[in-house]
């Protein structure tokens, strides 16, 4: 902790990550964190930490009695889905996500009937709803494998339009999508990277598959959090600019000296809404718990453990 949060910001994080480590054990909780939590909640709290699909596994798993979700919404839903005798609780139910926001299950029927008999691949970032409309999920991790795991020439993909085009070039089945976008990746510039590797020759460059094809093609690699942060572990290049969420390389860039982070980089709003105070207040108090209907739940789980199996399956 001290070597990711700077000395004077400590001195205010200290006391929440005492009292919330403290009642974690007296609430027999787990804190699952995502990648792009602030250091202090990812090193100082998070029992776990990961991307979607590494999240979405642990859930099913997770014996404690309360799950404290510090990410998005829709990964809250995702672990209510799959172990659902759980409580899960949600720091702060409004952290949302564009993509999430972009569909309903009215749409997931919509493609349906523009593209009848196709099957439909919804990208864990959407709510129980659309999810279990969906006949299967996939995340940035397993989206290629998902896709090409499906029967017949066309799959639609919900909600984002990016992910399927960058799944599409990389599959030989023709990928249909929605006009779904992520708020914090799309704003990336293909002309901004050029520049910038312009300017800084040498500098790996590696994005989140949420970000515009054209900037995925400026990347020297593409993967999703979890394989961003391996990526860099493994080439331990002298500079490189995490094309994501700003909190990624804050997280990494301890266990990694050698290695020079250019934080040109974009914040989600909707993460950032986690905070410590947030997620003790919520262990205290046992509120914003996660609820879903059971007949939605249910079918959202097969469309989960559809991708679970799946992606395992691909090893
Ligand atoms: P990952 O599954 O790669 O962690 O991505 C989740 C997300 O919301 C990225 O914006
Ligand atoms: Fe959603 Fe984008 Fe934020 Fe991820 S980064 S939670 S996709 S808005």
């Amino acid at each position: 902790m001290q070597r990711v949060v700077p000395f004077a910001d400590w001195a205010i994080h200290a006391p929440y990550v005492i009292a919330i480590n403290r009642l974690k054990a007296e609430r027999n909780a787990v804190i699952l964190g995502h990648n792009y939590m602030t250091p202090e909640i990812y090193h100082g709290v998070a029992d776990f930490v990961g991307d979607s699909l590494q999240l979405a596994m642990k859930a099913a798993e997770i014996e404690a009695d309360v799950i404290v979700q510090c990410g998005v919404h829709f990964m809250a839903e995702t672990s209510k889905i799959m172990n659902p005798a759980k409580v899960v609780l949600m720091p702060d139910p409004e952290a949302g996500c564009s993509l999430a926001a972009s569909i309903t299950a009215e749409g997931v029927a919509e493609m349906r009937k523009r593209f009848p008999g196709a099957p439909v691949v919804s990208y864990v970032n959407t709510t129980a709803e659309v999810k279990a409309a969906s006949d299967v999920c996939c995340t940035s991790a397993n989206a290629v494998q998902i896709v090409n795991a499906m029967d017949g020439d066309t799959v639609i993909m919900t909600p984002d339009k990016f992910l399927a085009q960058n799944v599409a070039a990389l599959s030989d089945k023709r990928v249909v999508w929605w006009d779904g976008t992520c708020m914090v990746h799309e704003r990336y510039r293909a002309e901004d990277l050029r520049a910038y590797r312009d300017g800084n020759p040498g500098v790996a460059i590696i994005a989140h598959p949420e970000c515009p094809p054209d900037v995925v093609a400026e990347a020297d690699f593409t993967g999703s959090t979890k394989a961003i942060i391996d990526w860099v572990h493994a080439h331990r290049p002298a500079r490189a600019m995490l094309v994501t969420e700003c909190s990624m390389a804050a997280n990494i860039a301890d266990e990694l000296p050698e290695v020079d982070f250019a934080r040109p980089c974009n914040l989600c709003p909707h993460m950032k809404r986690i905070t410590l105070e947030k997620v003790l207040y919520a262990l205290h108090s046992m509120t914003g718990e996660v609820r879903i209907a059971p007949e939605i739940a249910a079918r959202a789980r097969l469309a989960v453990q559809r991708m679970i199996d799946l992606s395992r399956a691909a090893g």
